[in-house]
Parts: C-alpha cells; structure tokens; sequence
C-alpha cells in the first residue's frame, strides 16, 4: 500500500507544478491514496474554491491546510461542502469545517488526520491530546492513519513523530517550506519526515518574491508579498505501508527542481 504526499503548493507556480507532475509521479508510484497541502495554493495564502477543484483535478484525493486556512474568507462557506478538505483539528470547537477524513481506497480505507503546531503560531488546542481523540477513533475503522502536521517548530514535530510512534502509519510535516532530510521510519513503524517542502517558486524566500522580503528584513517596514515568479520545484514523499498492520515500511522524498532533475 502506499501513499503519495505532495507538500505546501504556493500559487500558480505550485498549481501548475503539480498539474505537470502528479500524472508522472501516479504512474511511476502507484499510490492508493494521493494527498496534497494546499493551505498556500491561492497566490501563497488560503485556498479559494475554485483552486480546490483545481487541485482535486489534478489528482489530490484529501487536501489538508494549516495556519493559512482562513485567508481565503470563501472557504468557511465551502469547506462543509467538501469533506476532502480537511483544516488543522485543534481549533476550537465551532470552527467550520473538520480535521479528519475518512478516504477510500479500494475496499480499504485511509483516516487522514490534520493537526497544527502552537509553538510560534496561534494558541490553538492542544495537537497531542486531539491527535489521542482522533487516533483512536480512527483505529476502530482502519490501521491507515495519515497526519499532516502542520508546525514551525522542529522539536514539536519530532515529539509529535515520537508521540504517534506504532499508533499512525506517518507523520508528515508542513509549514517550513523547506524540505528536511531526516526522513525515516521511527522505532515502532511510524514513518517520519519534519517537513515535505514546498511546491512552488524554487528561487523565493519559501515561496515570496526575493526583493520585498530581502528590503523587509534591512527596513522593518511594511511591505507586500508576492509569490516569486521564474523557476519552479515540487516536494513530496512518498511512504509504503504493510497492508496488514498499517505500519510504514519506507519513506522516500520527492524533491525536483533544475538542481534534482526529474526522470520517469
Ligand atoms: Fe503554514
């Protein structure tokens, strides 16, 4: 069994990225399942309806989101219309939308979880003890449990790694929009990366234009971000799990861009 992540698609570039590659990484890695982050995909903040669809054309099966999932102020009309999207899970309760969803895969089927991190992000809900609610009950349907989570810090990421170690089959960071190397499977068959990487512009600062972001950081003052245009790349992973206990037995990185050229 496996799956296919693709991490945080930033803009038009990240859209069309993903378009160009996602039916040429489907038929080299046939994945059950395909899930995409997507909370940047409306020119670098929050998700529109419209680039949803455009995503799920593309061959996202669950797109999950993180602390852009707001932005965009349409989806807390669409998001309960489209249980494949899925929002971080500790917000509080009454915020729209779900952090769960249950996908098919065949007879089969995959919980994917989001969670967001709270250490320099807002002060939501505790990800640990809503990952026990949710991992839980879960496991009363499937031993497929996919979690996205969503986080700055490296440590809350590998205590959460550490945390779902032999209760989820992976967990996958976002956020930092830089690929990290430490991909792995943990001691009791987690597989494990502190973050995916982005898809997206390959010569911004994670994703922005150079120039405001550069003339910020000299000024301090206030300045407008545009996603960067120019050259692009694509980050993923993707994980094979036993079939019988959910378990993960590898986890391999996606990463292509002109530096890590992309061969069938
Ligand atoms: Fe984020």
């Amino acid at each position: 069994m496996k799956l296919l992540f693709i991490g945080d698609i930033v803009g038009s570039p990240g859209r069309e990225m993903l378009k160009t590659y996602l039916p040429r990484l489907k038929s080299s890695y046939r994945p059950d399942c395909t899930i995409v982050n997507g909370e940047n995909a409306a020119h670098g903040k929050g998700l529109t309806e419209k680039n949803f669809h455009e995503l799920v054309e593309a061959g996202a099966q669950v797109v999950t989101m993180g602390n852009h999932t707001w932005d965009k102020r349409e989806i807390t009309d669409y998001i309960d219309k489209t249980p494949n999207l899925i929002r971080p899970a500790n917000y509080p309760e009454g915020t729209p939308g779900k952090g769960m969803f249950f996908q098919k895969m065949g007879n089969k089927e995959i919980a994917v979880i989001n969670l967001q991190g709270r250490t320099f992000l807002p002060a939501i809900d505790c990800p640990f003890r809503k990952a026990d609610e949710l991992v839980e009950e879960a496991r009363k349907r499937t031993p497929y449990i996919f979690v996205d989570f969503h986080a700055e810090a490296t440590s809350e990421k590998q205590a959460m790694g550490w945390y779902l170690d032999g209760r989820v089959s992976a967990v996958v960071g976002t956020h930092t929009h830089v690929q990290t190397a430490d991909e792995r499977v943990l001691a009791k068959g987690t597989a494990y990366i502190s973050d995916a990487g982005m898809t997206g512009p390959y010569d911004g600062v994670l994703g922005v234009a150079q120039e405001p972001v550069i003339r910020r950081f000299l000024t301090s003052l206030p300045a407008r971000f545009d996603v960067a245009e120019g050259r692009t790349q694509l980050c993923g992973a993707v994980i094979t799990l036993d079939s019988k206990t959910g378990m993960a037995q590898s986890i391999k990185r996606i990463l292509i861009n002109d530096d890590h050229p992309y061969f069938d």
